[in-house]
């Protein structure tokens, strides 16, 4: 069983993958850029777990080359789980938010979501099986200040993952999706401990969520377990704006 996790050098992408190895899964990493992987432990720490690991680069917003990633990754046998984790941001208030980072945020956080769910889904339509999960954001189902280029392209995928359930469903694939909330990464830790605190207050368990809390819930997205879940979005997010 192979598994594709996008944006995965670190933060929510690496602990997905470690979650699928442990969860018996060959891993195919991917990241934009070799520099990701320099000084990076992860595919030794994957492969200490008995699975295979690949590392493959590409820039998930670039049609060619999702497919030449496609065409390789097929060598390897099935594509049984896709994630697509890669994501960016480049907050601003709309009044000051420029084209160019509208249209970068797009095509990173949702252009890359059309260009592996049409060319890994063939593949899954021919095996009819598969599993994808795509990583949204509570900012796209909730709006937020200052994000309108993410919480587009994040609420985009909350209908592409509706979406393509409806389209695969009856070949067996399914499709969900995480949105988590304030989740702690190198992002949220460069926040003011005032920022931080103000968050907080919003959140029922009154923590933040760690990077295996949306891995958790991936795996079992995949899983047997959720083998009558598709199409929905799940929260990760502690109780945020309930
Ligand atoms: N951290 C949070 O609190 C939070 C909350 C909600 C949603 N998310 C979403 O979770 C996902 C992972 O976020 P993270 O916090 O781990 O971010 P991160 O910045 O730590 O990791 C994202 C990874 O994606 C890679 N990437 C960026 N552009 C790419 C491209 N074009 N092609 C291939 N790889 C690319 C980056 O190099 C990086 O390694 C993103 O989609 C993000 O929007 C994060």
């Amino acid at each position: 069983m192979n598994a594709l996790i996008t944006g995965s050098a670190r933060g929510i992408g690496a602990a997905i993958a470690i979650k699928l190895a442990e969860d018996g899964y060959n891993i195919i990493l991917n990241d934009i850029s070799e520099k990701a992987f320099e000084n990076n432990d992860l595919p030794e720490k994957i492969k200490a777990l008995g699975v295979e690991c690949y590392v493959k680069i590409a820039d998930v917003s670039n049609y060619e080359q999702c497919e030449k990633l496609v065409s390789e990754i097929k060598q390897l046998g099935t594509i049984d789980v896709l994630v697509n984790n890669a994501g960016i941001t480049r907050d601003n208030l709309l009044a000051r938010m420029t084209e160019a980072d509208y249209d970068l945020v797009i095509n990173v956080n949702q252009k890359s979501v059309f260009n592996l769910t049409k060319l890994i889904g063939n593949v899954m339509l021919r095996q009819k099986s598969g599993n994808i999960v795509n990583v949204t954001s509570v900012a796209g189902i909730y709006g937020n200040a200052g994000q309108f280029n993410y919480s587009a392209s994040k609420g985009a995928l909350i209908a592409m993952t509706k979406t393509t359930a409806k389209e695969l469903g009856s070949r067996g694939i399914r499709c969900n999706a995480v949105a988590p909330g304030f989740i702690r990464t190198p992002m949220t830790d460069k926040l003011t401990p005032e920022q931080q605190a103000e968050m907080l207050k919003a959140i029922a368990l009154k923590r933040y969520g760690e990077v295996e809390d949306v891995a958790n819930a991936v795996a079992f997205l995949v899983s047997k377990n959720a083998g009558y879940i598709t199409g929905q979005i799940i929260e990760i997010s502690g109780g945020l704006s309930m």
